[in-house]
């Protein structure tokens, strides 16, 4: 990794290769180059895969032995369901599930671009290959000894388009790029990811990438005000920081916010969270990773719209001059907060960055935050809630979440509980009353923050991280956000004035 992408027309049969992988439709229909496959072998592959139980199921893989009888050294099936339930979404998993099953070979040959019926755009069932075989492939082996890194360096797709095609390749070439940056930064340990370490990791990254980098650091974010990095910053010695990027192409004529939730570990501070509730918590910066992931694709991509982001990075931690229960802080915007649970330290950041954004004024604002458990326990760890203040552009997000292949959800915002989260002493607290419907009450907490701006905030508690492997995701931290950031940013249109879709 990282791998390159080669277009060619040649035969299944005569491509040379280490590996030829070739689709197979549930429940063991051959799909194209499998007929190669067949004849290599003499003519036996249905009995064969029904011998191995092999039934074409998603992501399931079959090695065949060809004794010599293909261009390629070796050939393995790839089960991508029935034919009739082919998505998208279906070629990238099954481009995942190659991957895994090529980390010893140097080159792998694949004819799944043309199991793709015409009604599916073949640049996106291209960009999906190429993203299949990048994010599915992926190891963090940064702290392993016996570090065994996949020997894959080339994919060569069998298969006709061309130039269009060759370019759709490359787009999710850049886009696994920034997908594997994101999950990199979140695999790190805390202890390498000070927000000080974390801000310099973007800086670099997005050197070259046509993105202004500015970092704010102490008397700095007094000066800005910044009240809530600065509360739930100071009872860790890893002081905090607060990241703006500036994405400027020449002749744009719109601009999107972003901001990103970038708390490097949760302990929950002096509201201190139980022992296993901390396991993951390094976790807890995935959406400031999306955010800058993909700012560092932009420029590559040639998106058009002007996007400003703020990544506000701190550590949240119990010590003497921890935050309190019951402190009271200012956010950037005026607004004070109670701080009746130093847990919640997610939004408080966000308030100063939702502020930042506002000031910008932009046609609209994103946030991606792992903000709640509440939000995994409504909606599970696959899948992130959208919030939204405005219809038509929850529409536009979700639709880019859908096309990329990430999966989102909404959630309301009720109006009516907007006093959970009343004060008895400031404008807000930072928890809501009774506790039920958590991820709604933050939410609604987030909105008081967006003035009238379209904004749509993304709680990807649950995706930000993958439990065993699955498809693209690769146990652990996924990038979760990155790539409906990039589909969203560069399909941008303005959401209407009136709030309608
Ligand atoms: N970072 C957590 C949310 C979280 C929980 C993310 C589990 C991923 C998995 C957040 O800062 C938090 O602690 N939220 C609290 C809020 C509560 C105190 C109102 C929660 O969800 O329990
Ligand atoms: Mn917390
Ligand atoms: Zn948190």
């Amino acid at each position: 990794m990282p791998v390159t992408f080669t277009l060619v027309s040649t035969a299944a049969d005569r491509v040379e290769a280490d590996l030829l992988a070739v689709p197979v439709f549930a429940p063991g229909e051959l799909g194209p180059g499998a007929e190669a496959v067949d004849r290599a072998i003499g003519g036996g592959l249905v009995a064969f895969m029904e011998e191995a139980d092999f039934e074409a199921k998603p992501g399931q893989t079959l090695a065949v032995p060809t004794n010599g009888g293909l261009g390629a050294k070796a050939a393995v099936l790839v089960g991508l369901g029935p034919r009739d339930e082919l998505t998208v979404d279906s070629i990238r998993n099954a481009a995942a599930a190659i991957s895994r099953r090529a980390t010893k070979v140097k080159s792998v040959a694949t004819t799944l671009l043309d199991a793709a019926p015409a009604e599916l755009d073949k640049s996106a069932v291209a960009q999906a290959v190429s993203e299949g075989f990048e994010l599915g492939g992926y190891q963090y082996l940064e702290f392993k000894s016996d570090a065994k890194p996949s020997k894959l360096e080339r994919v060569i797709v069998v298969g006709r388009g061309g130039a269009r095609v060759n370019a759709a390749l490359e787009r999710g070439r850049v886009i696994s790029g920034a997908v594997i940056w994101a999950r990199n930064a979140v695999n790190t340990p805390a202890a390498q990811k000070s927000p000080e370490a974390f801000a310099k990791s973007a800086q670099i990254l997005l050197r070259g990438k046509g993105v202004k980098v500015e970092v704010l650091e102490g008397a700095e974010l007094k000066k800005e005000k910044l009240g809530g990095v600065l509360g739930v910053g100071q009872g860790s010695e890893n002081l905090p920081r607060l990241v703006k990027m500036t994405y400027a192409p020449a002749g744009a004529r719109a601009t999107v916010a972003l901001v990103g939730k970038g708390v490097v570990f949760d302990s929950g501070g002096l509201s201190i969270k139980p022992a296993s509730g901390m396991e993951t918590m390094k976790t807890d910066m995935g959406g400031a990773a999306a955010v800058i992931g993909a700012m560092s694709a932009l420029k590559d991509l040639g998106v058009k719209t002007k996007v400003v982001a703020f990544t506000p990075m701190v550590e949240n931690m119990p010590s003497g001059t921890a935050i309190r229960p019951g402190d009271v802080l200012k956010i950037r915007n005026g607004k004070t907060v109670e701080v009746l649970n130093t847990d919640a330290e997610g939004r408080l950041i966000l308030a100063d960055g939702l502020s930042l954004a506002v000031e910008e004024e932009p046609d609209a604002i994103v946030d991606l935050a792992t903000l709640t458990g509440a939000c995994v326990v409504a909606l599970g760890e696959k899948i992130a809630g959208l919030m939204t203040s405005h219809e038509g552009w929850g529409d536009q997000v979700h639709a880019a979440a859908d096309r990329a292949g990430e999966q989102v959800w909404p959630l309301p915002l009720p109006a009516a509980y907007n006093k959970l989260i009343e004060s008895e002493v400031a404008d807000l607290k930072n928890i809501g009353t009774g506790g039920y419907g958590g991820a709604l009450t933050a939410g609604l907490f987030l909105q008081a923050f967006v003035g009238d701006v379209p904004w749509v905030h993304l709680d990807i508690a649950g995706p930000a991280r993958a439990a065993a492997d699955d498809g693209v995701y690769v146990r652990g931290g996924t990038g979760f956000g990155v790539r409906t950031l990039v589909e969203l940013l560069s399909t941008f249109k303005k959401p209407s004035a009136n709030g309608s879709r």
